[in-house]
């Protein structure tokens, strides 16, 4: 099933006649106090997509007071998209993502801390996604790298066995060992991205991630993986249980205010949007994802007070009802 459909599989039961006087949407992401628990989701190439590359999209992150997660397969470097949002006090954390594989664990920590001193504050380690997906429609449609290139080429990785999974490239994937010693020497908070399962959720945060980051990558890499929404449902209250300081995320087919409100009710403390910005960002540039993130607000704003919650704390799992098994 997919991402979308699965959000959709929840129906809301409101609450009435409470009181929302002080009523506001105020959340702690990162280590700040930001407007809404929201934040765009890391995507490759975003100039590849409009002219006004990742630049365009963190203008457009910060005038709604989201976060963004800047992919570290960007066409801007690091510094100049960090310029364009640093000095934005009502903006969101400014989050810098990157992959590791085995060789190049070293690299990636040069990396992290080039992103500390341009102002990032948090590392999202994306770990799902150790070889591409199978992508028949890419394919089909004799999809090539266009122009401009990117601003931080991958790390060199060593000769690759010649057998093996893959055509060698599994033997290169990162295992519990590189992640563990990639967070005793993070300059940043780092949250793991693309975890599906309670246990990895544990492993991650009992070596001292910050968070975990529920994500299928939009469905991009293994076709039929189970959607984030019922993946939360299971990995949220054992993660409570075991580390109630730590903070789950969650991402893949957020599109309305309503799926905001049910990931917060599942356990998420925030949540990331990709295609939802990404959409608008092809239509109309960084005015074109302002629009659709203000419309998002506006609906989960809506939703908080239809279902008679004053502030975050007020959602609750019995806001909501299964509508399947
Ligand atoms: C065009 C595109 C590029 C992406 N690039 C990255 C990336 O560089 N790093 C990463 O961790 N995730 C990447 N993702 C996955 C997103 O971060 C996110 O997990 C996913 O898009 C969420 O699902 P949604 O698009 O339904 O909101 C990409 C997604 C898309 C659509």
């Amino acid at each position: 099933m997919s991402n979308v459909k699965a959000w959709q599989q929840w129906n809301l039961i409101p609450r009435v006649l409470q009181d929302l006087s002080l009523g506001h949407t105020r959340a702690k992401l990162v280590e700040r106090e930001c407007a809404w628990p929201v934040l765009i989701a890391p995507m490759a190439a975003l100039g590849w997509v409009h002219a006004q590359g990742e630049t365009g999209m963190a203008l457009a992150a910060g005038s709604q007071g989201c976060g963004l997660v800047v992919s570290n397969q960007t066409n801007t470097p690091m510094h100049e998209v960090a310029r364009a949002l640093r000095t934005d006090a009502q903006a969101g954390p400014l989050c810098w993502q990157q992959q590791l594989s085995r060789s190049t664990v070293s690299a990636q920590l040069e990396l992290a801390q080039a992103a500390e001193r341009c102002g990032y504050e948090a590392v999202v380690l994306t770990i799902d996604a150790p070889v591409q997906g199978v992508r028949d429609t890419e394919r089909r449609a004799g999809t090539r790298t266009p122009r401009p290139p990117l601003a931080h080429p991958s790390p060199h990785s060593p000769a690759l066995p010649t057998s093996g999974l893959c055509q060698g490239l599994a033997a290169n994937a990162p295992r519990w060992t590189e992640v563990q010693d990639f967070l005793h020497h993070s300059p940043l908070p780092v949250w793991i991205k693309g975890i599906n399962h309670s246990d990895d959720a544990l492993r991650a945060l009992d070596q001292g991630a910050r968070g975990v980051i529920v994500s299928n990558h939009g469905g991009r890499v293994l076709d039929t993986q189970a959607p984030t929404a019922h993946r939360l449902e299971v990995l949220a209250p054992t993660v409570r249980r075991h580390h109630p300081q730590a903070s789950v995320w969650v991402d893949g087919g957020i599109r309305r205010g309503t799926d905001v409100f049910k990931a917060l009710a599942l356990g998420a403390q925030a949540v990331m949007v990709g295609r939802l910005a990404l959409n608008a960002f092809a239509h109309s540039g960084a005015l074109g994802v302002a629009q659709a993130l203000r419309q998002l607000r506006d609906e989960f704003e809506a939703t908080l007070t239809l279902c008679g919650c004053a502030t975050l704390a007020d959602i609750q799992p019995e806001h909501l009802e299964r509508t399947w098994g």
